[in-house]
């Protein structure tokens, strides 16, 4: 399996171990790189950078070379790197010819979503693709954070070229927006004019919850942490389609259910999308109506979840989870394409943009431990929580 050894044999079978490098060092071949862990913890203390040798540049057959473009760094990446994920990644121990990544000193690749382009094509691919061909990768936990790869065929779908979707929203395609989608499709039939509430609604899943829904018809109250800008952040959620924004604390202002019953109109609100966990979602299921659904999809809060059992007697409320990586894992090629033809068609109509986002690009004039500070870096940033913004890495 490729996932499990990158060039599996390739790279051993053409470059005995310790030559390669010293080749390279005269002749400035162009070194992939990719950020990598070899045990799991905190993702600021344990995460290097590893610059290895080219991709072979004939692929294997039913395989494809590819060049990553952006990849984002999503929060349940940090889970991965934590351990504290269900679906893991595999150790490659083919990676590079000496230090970490080699034999004997096997290393996890980080990242799980990325946007790469096709630089090579193995005889036999299934699905036509073709150099320069944007692909997106589909196999949970390949590794994303690096330069340049080789892959199965069958483990990337191609981004349609007549979307003409910018770098960013392709990078950001796979995760987020169908997360968004399928929550609001897949548990209530929701009709025009009908309600949802969500926490976390600044989040890039509830961005595109605001934005989906809009697009549909559908109302959302959407519930956000307070801040200094607060103004600013309603008013950036309003523009995205919100109906309504409100925080925690005004959540809990007893005038807040009366306002909220006026702005229904008395229509009970079908469904509740909770990112937080934690008190912020036993007050969201609150204002849920008769029959309603509550779907948990994150646990920003790292709070246990606590419902009332009066929701589940008097409102019979039924409580899910959701997990796209189990979508896909479900679902046939045929709906995974269906679908991202429908949330392609929202972006290039205008209707779901990506959320704000930087990018960090760990440049080729950085030496792999610079490399390693900048992400190290962002990671402890990231850490501190209230960042803002996604960051979406390149790897020169
Ligand atoms: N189940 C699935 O299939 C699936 C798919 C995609 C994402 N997810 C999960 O969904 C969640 C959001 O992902 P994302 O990429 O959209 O995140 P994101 O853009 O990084 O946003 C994180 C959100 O969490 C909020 N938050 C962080 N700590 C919080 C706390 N202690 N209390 C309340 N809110 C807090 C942030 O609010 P502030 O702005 O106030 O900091 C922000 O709204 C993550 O848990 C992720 O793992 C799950």
């Amino acid at each position: 399996m490729f996932s499990a050894r990158l060039y599996a044999g390739s790279l051993r079978s053409l470059r005995p171990a310790g030559t390669f490098l010293r080749h390279l060092s005269t002749t400035k071949v162009c070194l992939g790189r990719a950020v990598v862990y070899a045990n799991n913890g905190d993702p600021s203390s344990v995460l290097s950078v590893v610059s290895y040798p080219p991709v072979p540049s004939t692929p294997p057959p039913n395989s494809i070379n590819i060049k990553f473009i952006l990849s984002p760094i999503n929060p349940a990446d940090i889970n991965v790197i934590e351990g504290v994920y269900p679906s893991k990644p595999t150790k490659t121990d083919a990676l590079t010819t000496q230090g970490l990544g080699s034999e004997g000193k096997p290393v996890f690749i980080g990242g799980n979503e990325g946007l790469a382009q096709v630089t090579a094509v193995g005889q036999g691919t299934a699905n036509s693709l073709k150099v320069g061909d944007w692909v997106i990768i589909t196999k949970q936990q390949a590794g994303t954070w690096m330069s340049e790869r080789n892959i199965l065929a069958q483990d990337v779908a191609r981004v349609p070229q007549a979307s003409k979707l910018q770098e960013d929203q392709a990078a950001t395609l796979t995760v987020n927006p169908p997360t968004a989608y399928n929550m609001l499709h897949d548990f209530v039939r929701l009709k025009e004019g009908d309600w949802v509430i969500q926490n976390g609604a600044n989040s890039a899943v509830g961005q595109a919850v605001i934005q989906i829904a809009a697009a549909e018809k559908i109302n959302t109250i959407n519930l956000v942490r307070s801040r200094d800008n607060i103004d600013q952040l309603k008013e950036q959620l309003t523009q995205l389609g919100a109906t309504h924004v409100l925080t925690y604390d005004e959540l809990a202002d007893k005038s807040t259910r009366d306002k909220i019953k006026v702005w229904t109109g008395g229509k009970p609100i079908r469904l509740g999308l909770n990112c937080v966990g934690g008190k912020e979602t036993t007050s969201m299921a609150r204002f849920l109506g008769q029959d309603a659904h509550l779907v948990s999809y994150g646990a920003m809060s790292k709070q246990p979840l606590s419902l009332p059992t009066s929701l589940f007697i008097f409102k019979n409320l039924t409580a899910h989870g959701f997990w796209q990586s189990q979508w896909y894992k479900t679902k046939s090629a045929e709906d995974r394409d269906k679908l991202m033809e429908v949330l392609v068609g929202y972006i290039s109509s205008g209707k779901l943009s990506t959320p704000d986002h930087e990018v960090l690009q760990i440049k080729s004039s950085q030496s792999d431990d610079e490399a390693a500070s900048t992400i190290r870096e962002i990671f402890k940033k990231l850490s501190e929580g209230r960042y803002g913004k996604k960051v979406l890495l390149r790897v020169d």
